[in-house]
């Protein structure tokens, strides 16, 4: 039998779900039954969701989590996460109430600016381009002033149209380079807009347009987030030795790509987790994020730290190019409930809250490596999803728990102990 279907987005959700279940599941019931019972009971919810993306057969659920006590530029937060890896939330909640004691984080946004593209060929000659690009700039302006009304009563709009010559590059390759501030909203329709319009007025016989689109790679939208305290007061013990390796763990993090990709996959830990939950595009954040690590050439770390004058730094700079009104921040009710949360940010505001999640993500990480490893802390929340697999009660859960509280724990010690336990009884 064909595995192949032609209309199925034509179906309603019930004719996908039993296509899908006899083309490749062999029409087992099992898998309706789990497809429906992440259904929601509320429909007008439910066609919400399906309305998101097409082809929607079910609900892919991730956790919703709250990281508590975050004190930045002395405001206090309750941080939410949506996030499926177990410690990260426990992690920032943990790092957001050693630091709220120190003096708390302070963030500041450095640059809001982003950046849309019209890729186009030429093969004239570049000065008649110039020319025709002067003679045209102004009204490049006037045709998308219908578009950006809204958006200057904002405070934003298109900030500069550039003519850019790529040919060193690629052979008759040039770009309108076009700079954007987006005020609240992360903007992606409005500067793709912009840039199809602006793309039609100043095509011609000779300028052949090849595409229009934002980058995601946005440099100065940039924001700043920092800690710091005397090294005495960052470790109950050891704290000179201990504040030194930590540093050491970011050098190497600075010196080594293999190391970066880490050190960063564990920065964006917070941030993914806080981009989703306040329905910001996770893939546009992670792909600008990991360009701006390597815009020297080589992938290097997105935070630093020094120790000066008895005095422990730590700091992250990262691209944040998220909005807080528009798209499915305005859409998802639990988009919505996390920037209420937030008090209703602006984008502003939300850059430094993201920027500081992924620092005490970080700082977090680099602690547990450079002191007792960081599978102490990750085994201890395997454990208990190792736990609930078994299906223990929570008795068992309990003793299990207490059993390996000075024990190393692998997959197979807790099982072992599990059956012995189940022996035992
Ligand atoms: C795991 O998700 C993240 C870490 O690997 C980050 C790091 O190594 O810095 C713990």
């Amino acid at each position: 039998m064909s595995k192949t279907v032609n209309g199925f987005s034509k179906f309603n959700k019930l004719e996908k779900v039993n296509w899908l279940v006899s083309t490749f599941f062999n029409n087992d019931e099992k898998v309706k039954t789990i497809l429906k019972q992440y259904w929601n009971e509320n429909e007008v919810l439910q066609d919400l969701h399906d309305d998101f993306i097409e082809n929607t057969i079910s609900n892919f659920y991730l956790p919703f989590a709250i990281a508590p006590n975050f004190v930045i530029n002395g405001n206090e937060y309750s941080v939410p996460m949506t996030i499926e890896e177990s410690s990260v939330v426990a992690a920032a909640s943990l790092v957001a109430k050693f630091w709220s004691t120190r003096g708390g984080f302070k963030a500041n946004v450095i640059s809001t600016t982003k950046i849309g593209q019209v890729h186009f060929m030429y093969e004239g000659n570049k000065s008649a381009l110039e020319k025709y690009f002067n003679s045209k700039k102004e009204h490049l302006f006037k045709v998308t002033e219908n578009i950006t009304k809204n958006m200057r009563k904002r405070g934003g709009g298109i900030l500069t149209i550039e003519l850019r010559d790529k040919t060193l590059e690629l052979e008759n390759y040039y770009q309108l380079h076009v700079t954007f501030e987006t005020a609240d909203s992360m903007g992606a329709n409005f500067i793709n807009s912009c840039l199809e319009t602006i793309a039609k007025e100043f095509e011609n016989d000779d300028i052949q347009t090849v595409m229009c689109i934002l980058s995601n790679y946005v440099p100065d939208c940039l924001v700043h987030a920092e800690v710091s305290c005397k090294v005495d007061d960052l470790y109950a013990e050891n704290s000179e030795v201990l504040a030194q390796k930590f540093v050491q763990a970011v050098h190497i993090a600075n010196a080594e790509p293999h190391r970066a990709v880490t050190h960063n996959k564990g920065i964006m830990n917070g941030v993914d987790a806080v981009v989703l939950a306040t329905g910001n595009d996770f893939r546009a954040i992670e792909a600008g994020a990991h360009a701006y690590a390597s815009r020297n050439g080589t992938y290097k770390s997105l935070t630093n730290a020094t120790i000066e004058n008895g005095i422990f730094k730590f700091w992250i700079e990262i691209p944040l190019a998220v909005g807080t009104i528009g798209g499915l921040t305005s859409l998802h009710p639990l988009s919505k409930l996390s920037l209420r949360l937030l008090g209703n940010p602006s984008a502003e505001e939300l850059m430094k809250i993201i920027a500081v999640a992924g620092l005490a993500q970080n700082f977090a990480a680099l602690r547990a490596l450079t002191t007792t490893g960081i599978q102490k802390g990750h085994m201890k929340m395997h454990l208990t999803n190792i736990i609930k697999q078994l299906g223990a009660s929570n008795a068992d859960k309990q003793f299990l728990i207490k059993y390996f509280e000075n024990k190393t724990i692998t997959h197979n010690a807790v099982i072992e102990a599990y059956n012995k336990l189940a022996q035992d009884k």
